[in-house]
Order: structure tokens, then sequence, then C-alpha cells
């Protein structure tokens, strides 16, 4: 199994969610049987490592992200991937119309489709601290929901 979490820059939202699926994947033993990525709609932060401010929330719930570099998601990714996971449903608009006839990846909005209380991953990019500490308690509950499916789905 393949995953790609995406988001608009790669630097903030689908990094950490990168990195919360890796940690419960290794605490579920399934380390081995999925691969974890993530990439970015736009394109301006490609090469770089995530967000100082992301990679310090994370950190401090024991999620290293320093080793990422953001890249950008592109139409070839739809046959690399099966499942492709969109932070916030313009990221999901932007997908849909990348998205090629004959890909085969599925393609879905990350927190709908494990019925979390907020269909989209707020933005953190422009705001407070808060923000980030949101994207992760959003993150770690959508990524448990989803280890359930892969476990299923193996
Ligand atoms: P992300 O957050 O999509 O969660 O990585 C953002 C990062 C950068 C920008 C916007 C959102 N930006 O405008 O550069």
């Amino acid at each position: 199994m393949r995953v790609l979490f995406v988001c608009l820059g790669n630097i903030c939202r689908s990094p950490t969610a990168e990195g919360v699926l890796r940690h419960q994947l290794k605490l579920a033993g399934l380390e081995d049987q999925v691969e974890v990525a993530s990439a970015g709609t736009g394109d301006w932060h490609v090469g770089k490592p995530p967000d100082s401010r992301t990679r310090r929330a994370a950190l401090a719930r024991g999620y290293d992200l320093s080793a990422q570099r953001a890249q950008q998601v592109s139409a070839q990714d739809f046959s690399r991937y099966d499942l492709i996971l969109a932070m916030d449903t313009s990221n999901l608009g932007h997908l849909k119309a990348l998205q090629p006839s004959a890909g085969t990846a599925e393609l879905d909005l990350f927190l709908r489709r494990y019925e979390g209380e907020l269909d989209e991953v707020p933005d953190p990019y422009y705001g407070g601290e808060e923000g980030f500490e949101q994207v992760l308690d959003l993150i770690e509950l959508a990524c448990s929901k989803l280890v359930v499916e892969l476990k299923g789905r193996l």
C-alpha cells in the first residue's frame, strides 16, 4: 500500500500527516507494508524542510520531521499511490483537476473519510502556535482511523 498526503505548500499539514502516520504504522508493526509520502499542490517550497513551527510542534509530541523535503504533487502520483488524501477542499479541487483518467489512486478528503468533527485540516501557516497544535490533534485522530482501515486492507 502506498499513501500520499497532499496540502498546499507541503511544509505544514501534509508533512505532519506523513510523520504521524509513519509513527503509528511503526507502533502497529506495519511500517514495512505501507509506504507514506506527502506533497503540495504548489511549488513554492520544493526542496525545503517543513516549517520550523511545524517541526517544533511535531517534535514535542515525538515526531521528527527534519529529514522531510517538500515536493509538488504530479499527475504521475495517481499511478504511484493507492490512496491520495487531501487536507482541505481546495487541495482536493486541485487534485481532481490534475487526476488523469487512467490514474488508479483513490482520492479523498482526509478528515471527511475518517469522520472527524471537521472536514478540513485548517491551514496554520498565517496563524499562531495553537494552529499547529490543532493540526496535530486532528491528524493524530484521523491517522489512528486510517491505520485501522489499512490493517483491514493489507
Ligand atoms: P501547508 O501550509 O499547505 O499546510 O504546507 C502552507 C504553507 C505555505 C503556504 C501556505 C500554506 N504559503 O502560502 O507559502
